[in-house]
């Protein structure tokens, strides 16, 4: 949602002072309806005219890819006012996250304005891989990993199959780096799983999303996803629909 003088200015119509002038002139309706409270908000889905002529509003979408530092919340706006992954990004278009890393997860974080691709790349059903590296306190043993990737039941629900494997482990300060691949994304998942075999993750950080790493990015840094990249982000899902 957007406030309508916005909208229209954005559309190229006119200046948003001009916008302004008229909706309170009576000139501006949504959707069939004439309009003059000003400060309503409409959406880039409803229809907007001026004096019966249709706008065109239709968004550029934009996407990217941060390499979400920690610290920093993954949502668009804070209650307690903190830095939120939207503010690390200098564009005007409303954007939001993809799914969501915690406070003090690290790692690939995508941005949008396009609500379509969010909805198919958060639902399970898609099976979009997110590849983790956590740092946890102990020494697994190899059984441990198979219950990771075999499922392990978190908040009542078992988690559907997994890839983990030891990448690290260090037994003179009692710590591991573990590689984790899950297909799904619920709350705090990958900290619930270690927890569920008895580990606490004291480091998390994600690798990749789908086949999007952050190799090339500092903490904090992002780009803008190529066309290529959002084209073999559709085809994962497999709607070409935009
Ligand atoms: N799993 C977690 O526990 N935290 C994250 O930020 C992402 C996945």
């Amino acid at each position: 949602m957007e406030r309508l003088q916005k909208i229209i200015a954005q559309s190229g119509y006119c200046s948003r002072r001009k916008a302004e002038q008229l909706i309170n002139d009576g000139h501006v309706k949504v959707n069939g309806q004439i309009v003059t409270t000003m400060g309503i908000k409409a959406s880039y889905e409803d229809e907007i005219s001026i004096d019966d002529n249709i706008l065109n509003i239709k968004e550029d979408k934009v996407y990217y890819l941060l390499n979400k530092p920690r610290g920093i919340i993954t949502s668009t706006t804070d209650d307690k006012k903190r830095k939120t992954v939207v503010d690390l990004i200098d564009e005007e278009k409303r954007i939001y996250p993809v799914g969501r890393l915690d406070y003090d997860t690290t790692g690939a974080l995508i941005l949008t304005n396009d609500g379509s691709l969010t909805n198919l790349l958060i639902h399970p059903k898609n099976n979009i891989e997110k590849v983790y590296i956590a740092k946890i306190k102990g020494l697994p043993t190899k059984e441990d990993i198979k219950k990771l990737c075999n499922g392990v039941i978190i908040d009542g629900i078992k988690t559907s199959k997994a890839k983990a494997k030891i990448r690290k482990l260090d037994k003179k300060n009692n710590v591991s780096i573990i590689e984790l691949i899950i297909h799904e994304g619920k709350n705090h998942q990958v900290k619930k799983m270690f927890e569920a075999i008895g580990y606490e993750v004291i480091k998390l950080r994600r690798e990749r999303f789908a086949f999007l790493d952050v190799k090339n990015l500092k903490s904090g840094e992002y780009r803008k996803l190529s066309i290529k990249e959002v084209k073999q982000l559709y085809s994962l899902v497999n709607k070409e629909k935009r």
